[in-house]
């Protein structure tokens, strides 16, 4: 059976911590762990860091990569999800999917023979938050002792970092205004993960009391890829904006995160995005890194 990551959980802490700290050491080097294997990307929506870094990551461990829009495939066409992960799981050694519905990815899964990694659904976006956490122990060694405060929708992004916070025992705290909260089976997971990592897991809806004595201050778009621009959910998340006034109730040396890309003037302001406290760059950055350790876990050659 193939090891897929569909989500944070897909791993466990052990596997996560070793990760980045392979990651960390790798920066940079090649290796030939890929070596004569093909890695798939099937995206059904736009993407510059997720298809960049994976491209770039199975090139440096001697792999090749294929770009597939779903447009462009006969799954475009009606061919089923079975059916296309059985087919390209003889031709690649794994697949990079980013669609909507979590579930079509669960489903290529369990037809593909391959290892099949999330690049992002409406529900999770698990490869962001392996590059969250590695850019986060950069800073921290001990992440038990860590305050990541999350402002805004409370949307994929917010769950995955969610719940790779509640695996690795730091204290994460998701707010929202109440109708836009993580949905609660996520929060419920996430409740489980903190159980066994001695992790705290928060909900707020008060911006200012929340990002008191943070350590890292994390936003994300307002509307995510697939939803309508409503303009009433623009007014009513102005108050979770990162900007300068609410940077200063954080910690001193609060550093501000932001998975990309921005909208400056509305989640974060151009101010805070560009200013020395933001870590927006670096994050993106380690998608490469963070990356190309999960290949070598789930694709790559142990020997190489
Ligand atoms: N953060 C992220 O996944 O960026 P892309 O949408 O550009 O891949
Ligand atoms: N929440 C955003 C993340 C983009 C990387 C989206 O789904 O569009």
């Amino acid at each position: 059976m193939p090891r897929h990551f569909l989500k944070v959980a897909d791993l466990d802490r052990e596997e996560i911590l070793s990760l980045i700290e392979a990651a960390k050491a790798s920066k940079g080097k090649q290796s030939g762990a890929l070596s004569g294997k093909s890695l798939g990307l099937i995206f059904s929506k736009p993407s510059t860091r997720t298809r960049v870094s994976f491209t770039v990551a199975a090139h440096h461990l001697g792999g090749h990569c294929l770009f597939l829009s779903e447009s462009e495939l006969q799954l475009g066409r009606g061919e089923t999800i079975e059916d296309t992960a059985r087919i390209l799981s003889g031709y690649l050694s794994g697949v990079v999917i980013r669609t909507f519905s979590q579930r079509d990815l669960e489903a290529f899964a369990a037809a593909a023979s391959v290892p099949v990694i999330n690049g992002l659904t409406d529900e999770r976006h698990p490869c962001q938050a392996l590059a969250d956490l590695m850019t986060i122990s950069e800073l921290h060694a001990d992440l038990s002792a860590v305050k990541l405060v999350y402002l805004g929708d409370g949307n994929n992004v917010a769950v995955s970092l969610m719940n790779i916070c509640a695996l690795v025992g730091a204290h994460v705290v998701i707010c929202t205004p109440e109708d836009l909260a993580c949905p609660d089976w996520a929060l419920a997971e996430a409740k489980a993960l903190a159980a066994a990592s001695g992790a705290t897991v928060e909900t707020a809806t008060d911006p200012e009391p929340a990002a008191a004595g943070a350590d890292f201050l994390y936003t994300d778009v307002w509307f995510s890829m697939g939803q309508q621009k409503v303009p009433e959910k623009k007014i009513r998340l102005q108050p979770y904006q990162i900007n300068e006034r609410l940077l200063s109730l954080a910690k001193p040396s609060c550093r501000v995160m932001h998975c990309l890309p921005a909208h400056r003037g509305e989640e974060i302001s151009a101010a805070v995005m560009d200013a020395p406290q933001s870590i927006v760059f670096k994050q993106a950055e380690n998608r490469l890194h963070a990356q190309k350790e999960l290949l070598r876990l789930l694709m790559g050659d142990a020997q190489a």
